[in-house]
């Protein structure tokens, strides 16, 4: 029996392939490569381009591979470009899952593990974040992925389709070899925007706002390393094959880091000077997003092996060292 991953050529859904093909999982990837590499997925992964939008493909796919349990990370997921754009995210994200849980249905495929945000929460006053915090989204990306969760609940209701959602805070790093790692374009997120500082390839780093309710007054948010967070996709899917009901869980490391505390670690980990200036706020960016994590380790057991941010950093500096300009596909 096979597991397909929709999104498997992106960042986070390329790590968790390779982390499954490694622990013995036969793996079929289905992605549209409009942000991913096709570099980026492991070679012993049968790979299908395509949209999980595009039923028809979808049922061809199903009715060739032995699927048992799905994991889905195809979406678009910039905050930003969802605020100008929204209903870009409600076709690509919650239309691509409706078509989905419609083609699981059909096929009697019963599980699914979901690729859920922190942006679910919006901007709560409780902090660290636990899986109890009333959802209150504040852009139209944390929106869709609500709406995603609630489809798979009400699935759940109606045809007993089991689903895990996976709300993460914020993902870096690459694999450890640095064989695979992030690569986005245009590139938005704050450690990749840092570590192409230190390799010259950015002139300085942006500090999006200095006036925050925070000790040094930039944003503050918890890093979780990416094959730490691929892992818990794996212990999500094992923990659906073991009959457990449909649960949500926050992904993080339990540590808040400011901006200007990755800009030093970062400057620590590469020996760089990373030049800096201060910008405005980036609209829509809560001050402080910490998650507690705790039931992901008591119910599926989650370890995360980085704890330590210059080590996760390290990761990703290996990586654009080694493919300064990211995959060779563009
Ligand atoms: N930042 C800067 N300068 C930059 C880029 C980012 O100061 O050039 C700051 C941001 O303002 C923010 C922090 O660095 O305070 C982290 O920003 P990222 O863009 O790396 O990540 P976000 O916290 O905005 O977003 C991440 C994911 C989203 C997800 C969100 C959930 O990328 O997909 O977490 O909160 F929705």
């Amino acid at each position: 029996m096979a597991i397909l991953v929709l999104g498997g050529a992106g960042y986070i859904g390329s790590h968790t392939v390779d982390r499954m093909i490694n622990q013995g999982y036969d793996v079929v990837v289905v992605d549209n490569l409009l942000t991913g590499h096709r570099q980026a997925v492991h070679n012993k992964a049968r790979f299908y381009q395509g949209d999980c939008r595009d039923r028809d493909f979808m049922r061809e796919v199903f009715k060739v591979e032995p699927i048992e349990g799905v994991v889905h990370f195809a979406a678009s997921s910039l905050v930003g470009e969802s605020v100008e754009n929204p209903l870009k995210y409600f076709n690509n994200n919650v239309v691509g899952m409706e078509a989905l849980l419609e083609v699981m249905e059909e096929f009697d495929v019963k599980h699914i593990v979901f690729s859920s945000t922190a942006a679910t929460y919006g901007e709560p006053e409780v902090s660290p974040i636990s899986e109890d915090t009333p959802t209150n989204p504040k852009n139209p990306y944390g929106e869709s992925k609500l709406m995603m969760e609630k489809m798979m609940k009400w699935c759940d209701e109606a045809y007993g389709m089991r689903y895990v959602a996976l709300r993460y805070f914020n993902v870096a790093g690459a694999k450890s070899d640095a064989s695979i790692g992030e690569d986005h374009d245009p590139e938005t997120h704050l450690v990749p925007i840092i570590l192409q500082v230190a390799l010259g390839q950015r002139d300085y780093l942006t500090i999006f706002g200095e006036d925050y309710d925070t000790p040094d007054g930039t944003c503050i948010r918890d890093y979780v390393q990416v094959e730490d967070l691929a892992d818990a996709h794996i212990l999500a899917l094992e923990y659906l094959k073991a009959g457990n009901a449909s649960e949500v869980f926050n992904l993080g490391s339990n540590n808040g880091y400011s901006v200007k505390e990755m800009l030093d670690a970062a400057r620590q980990v590469t020996n760089k000077e990373i030049p800096a200036v201060m910008g405005p706020r980036r609209a829509g960016d809560p001050s402080t997003l910490v998650a507690s994590s705790e039931k992901a380790k008591n119910l599926l057991g989650w370890k995360p092996e980085y704890t330590d941010i210059q080590a996760i950093i390290k990761t990703a500096w290996n990586w654009h060292v080694q493919h300064p300009e990211g995959y060779q596909d563009k």
